[in-house]
């Protein structure tokens, strides 16, 4: 039995995915022996509706000096943060010398918008690495973890804030109750908290299972997000489904009664009643998935392998560390991964250890295969590989089903 981190009820975990690695604990050679590991189990608690990691390792052993995910690495993610920017300024920053705080502002791939039209912000990112990146593009930042404490003291040195935006971070922080009681005290009585987070619905109906690793301590739905916002005395007014990061929910929270509600919410609610989100014999299909989908991937890449053809992984995501572990797929089916990050690169993938190799390698030895981890930024990837594609390169998926792109051997 596990306990609810938001209710505090006890749940069966539905999974355990084994032991794993941290996700984004891209390694040297010489560190093997001290690798960290931890069992990984995801339950669903039929109170408050959260999908939920049994365990994580601490936040300092995740989030650090030397944090390997720069989110400007993507053109297409750039572009999605300057449309988001926009939108804020039309939506939610109308009134005199607005005040935006970004939770998780990584290397200011949204704030810089917001820094080159000299809009008040500051971005609160722990990682101070990538926080440098941002500082360097004029983006405030302060390298610090948000929680109720440090809302008090933003409050206290810079107002109430119109906007309070997160991407990509709220499903991280296993003490949500302090994120969302710092929220309700720094947010103005008319502000918005906007986030936006895989989406659970999504994990369910596609099988991405690779959703599920040390960093990602929440899968949110409108229900555990509506849960989450009454303990808070906030609601939920707008709800926006998203492509990005094989697909995303943009949930938006303001004081309670401070605004109309959109109807979207009641139809998204009604959507995840009808997907079974709020049932638990749901989860028992999707271990079930799960485990189909692992056997077809081994079973698929060890026939390559055994006809005589290399495979390459193509993007070292922190998501191809859940595959790789659960699978066990190490460097006999997986010669190396390919990645542009210049951190990951002459290092080991976390647990089963494969090589991280620069792209050039892969641009000019391609192999038959490419395994592809990064299939949430498919679109990009294909538009830029065509040469690849057009020798005769194929593309592996797993998502939502294990196959060849065009599906011819
Ligand atoms: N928003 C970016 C980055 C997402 S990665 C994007 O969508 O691309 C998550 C980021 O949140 C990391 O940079 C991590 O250092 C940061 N983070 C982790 N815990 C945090 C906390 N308690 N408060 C603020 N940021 C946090
Ligand atoms: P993400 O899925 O967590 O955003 O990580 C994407 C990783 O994939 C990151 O390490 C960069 C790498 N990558 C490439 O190597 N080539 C590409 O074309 C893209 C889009 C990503
Ligand atoms: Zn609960």
């Amino acid at each position: 039995m596990s306990q609810c981190l938001i209710c505090q009820k006890d749940y069966e975990p539905f999974i355990s995915l084994g032991n794993m690695p941290i996700a984004n604990g891209f390694l040297a050679e010489e560190d093997f022996d001290r690798e960290y590991f931890f069992e990984m189990k995801v339950g669903y608690c039929d109170h408050c509706h959260m999908v939920q990691l049994a365990e994580q390792p601490s936040r300092e052993m995740m989030f650090h000096e030397n944090y390997a995910f720069f989110s400007s690495t993507s053109t297409l993610q750039t572009a999605h943060f300057k449309n988001f920017a926009d939108m804020l300024g039309e939506r939610f920053l109308l009134g005199d010398d607005p005040f935006v705080v970004e939770l998780g502002s990584n290397d200011g791939i949204m704030l810089q918008n917001l820094a080159a039209r000299n809009v008040r912000h500051l971005g609160v990112e722990p990682s101070n690495n990538v926080a440098e990146v941002a500082r360097s593009k004029g983006v405030r930042s302060i390298s610090e973890f948000f929680d109720e404490d440090l809302a008090e003291h933003i409050k206290a040195e810079d107002g109430q804030a119109d906007a309070i935006s997160a991407a990509n971070v709220i499903c991280h922080i296993p003490y949500l109750h302090s994120i969302y009681a710092g929220v309700q005290r720094l947010l103005k009585p008319t502000g918005a908290f906007i986030h936006e987070d895989p989406y659970l619905g999504d994990i369910v109906e596609k099988t991405s299972y690779d959703q599920i690793y040390d960093e990602h301590v929440f899968f949110f739905s409108v229900a555990s997000v509506s849960y989450m916002a009454e303990q808070h005395a906030m609601e939920l007014f707008d709800v926006e489904h998203l492509p990005n990061h094989g697909g995303s929910m943009r949930y938006y929270i303001g004081h309670r009664g401070a605004r109309p509600i959109s109807d979207t919410v009641t139809e998204q609610r009604q959507k995840e009643i009808e997907l079974g989100l709020e049932e638990a014999a749901t989860f028992d299909r999707v271990r079930q998935n799960i485990e189909n989908s692992r056997d077809e991937l081994l079973s698929l890449l060890t026939k390559i392998r055994a006809g005589g053809e290399r495979i390459v992984g193509y993007g070292a995501t922190s998501k191809s560390t859940t595959i790789t572990n659960y699978c066990g797929i190490g460097p006999e089916l997986v010669e190396y991964i390919s990645d542009t990050t210049p951190i990951k690169q002459g290092k080991f993938s976390p647990g089963t250890h494969i090589p991280v190799r620069p792209y050039e390698e892969f641009a000019n030895n391609p192999p038959k295969y490419a395994l592809l981890f990064a299939w949430n930024h498919a679109k990009e990837i294909m538009a830029n590989e065509t040469a690849f594609t057009a020798s005769g390169g194929k593309w592996i998926v797993y998502v939502p089903n294990v196959g060849l792109i065009d599906d011819s051997v």
